[in-house]
């Protein structure tokens, strides 16, 4: 028994924000943001959108491509529409799935690998014949367009996709897993205010507490270093090594990160894949959304890497399968 995917979709709002547009406000420039992170415009979600409803927009194209009876959801976010209660349940009852356990991953931008796990376990445990596995963000939420070591950063938007038990060596077998975390490096990118801690009192609101701080260097080192060791973890388990990947489909955080980790584990140009220039950095959803980019092949063996707050990592392969998409 395995687990497989069997749909993916897709929702981004339609609001381009490009890098000229953020230096009408912020002391940066188009040339500084590509240069150092590759990203050149984001989406951005207006306001009143929230990441629910990105979530349902892209769990509905997943779900009508997927035709598998869905028991379980899972959304990896770490932008809920509120604090309490997680927004699994809310989109479950959307797309009308009823009153199926549905819950939240918060593992930031590795939340998508973990979620995928989480569905895995739901289906090998028998609680799910098929899971609804989404990654949905409105990073523009709790960014301060004044900052401008992270306004160029993030971005929005949502993906989705089905997993269903399947047998081993079915098209779209997805595992084994590596997943890790190192709390010692919780301060490194958070947002302080908003939880137990650092209640959102005025003197937390004028401090900017609600928005997210980032030791950039230090974040861009160890995400390098955990998904290399993370992805060669994850190849070992398998039995395989990293010329048997034909696409590396990694976390889309910054264009310099994802070259250097596949340079490291000697995946050629012609076997990565970069959509990091469209969107930003779009956390949980930037693995589903990269997937619907890569014109991925029937058959082909995909390496999925993440790394983000917390922090938290890791990795799966996947057997891309007979996939519509957009
Ligand atoms: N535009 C122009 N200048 C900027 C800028 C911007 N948007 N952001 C920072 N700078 C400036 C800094 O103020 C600094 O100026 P100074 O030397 O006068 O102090 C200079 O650029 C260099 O800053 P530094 O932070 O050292 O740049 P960097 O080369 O490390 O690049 C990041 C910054 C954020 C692009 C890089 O650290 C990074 O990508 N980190 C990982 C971030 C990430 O992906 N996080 C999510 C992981 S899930």
């Amino acid at each position: 028994m395995t687990s497989v995917l069997k749909g993916l979709g897709v929702a981004v709002p339609s609001r381009v924000v490009t890098n000229d547009d953020l230096a009408a406000t912020l002391d940066t420039s188009d040339e500084w943001v590509r240069t150092r992170t590759g990203i050149a415009e984001r989406r951005i979600a207006e306001p009143g959108v929230a990441t629910a409803d990105l979530a349902v927009e892209a769990g509905a194209e997943a779900l009508k491509r997927a035709e598998v009876d869905v028991g379980a959801v899972v959304v990896a976010t770490c932008t809920a529409d509120r604090t309490i209660p997680g927004i699994g349940p809310e989109v479950a009852s959307r797309l009308g799935l009823g009153t199926i356990p549905a819950l939240d991953v918060n593992a930031a931008c590795a939340g998508f690998v973990y979620a995928l796990s989480v569905a895995s376990g739901l289906i090998a445990s028998g609680v799910a014949d098929g899971v609804l596995v989404a990654g949905a963000e409105t990073m523009s939420r709790v960014t301060d367009f004044s900052d401008r070591s992270t306004a160029v950063l993030f971005g929005d938007g949502a993906g989705a996709v089905v997993l269903a038990r399947g047998e081993p060596g079915e098209p779209g077998e997805v595992g084994p897993y590596d997943l890790g975390s190192d709390g010692e490096g919780a301060d490194l990118l958070e947002v302080p205010g908003g939880g137990s801690r650092r209640p959102l009192d005025a003197a937390a609101l004028a401090e900017g507490a609600q928005y997210l701080k980032m030791d950039g260097r230090e974040v861009y080192r160890q995400a390098v270093r955990r998904m290399v060791a993370s992805s060669e973890a994850v190849l070992a388990k398998a039995g395989l090594a990293a010329a048997d990947v034909d696409r590396l489909v990694g976390h889309q955080a910054n264009a310099r990160i994802l070259e250097a980790v596949a340079d490291r584990l000697g995946i050629g140009e012609e076997r990565r894949f970069l959509n990091v220039a469209r969107y930003g950095n779009t956390s949980a959803a930037s693995i589903p959304l990269a997937l619907a980019d890569a014109d991925l092949v029937a058959g082909e063996r995909v390496l999925l890497t993440a790394f983000g707050a917390g922090m938290s990592w890791g990795s799966t392969l996947l057997r891309w399968p007979d996939l519509p998409v957009t």
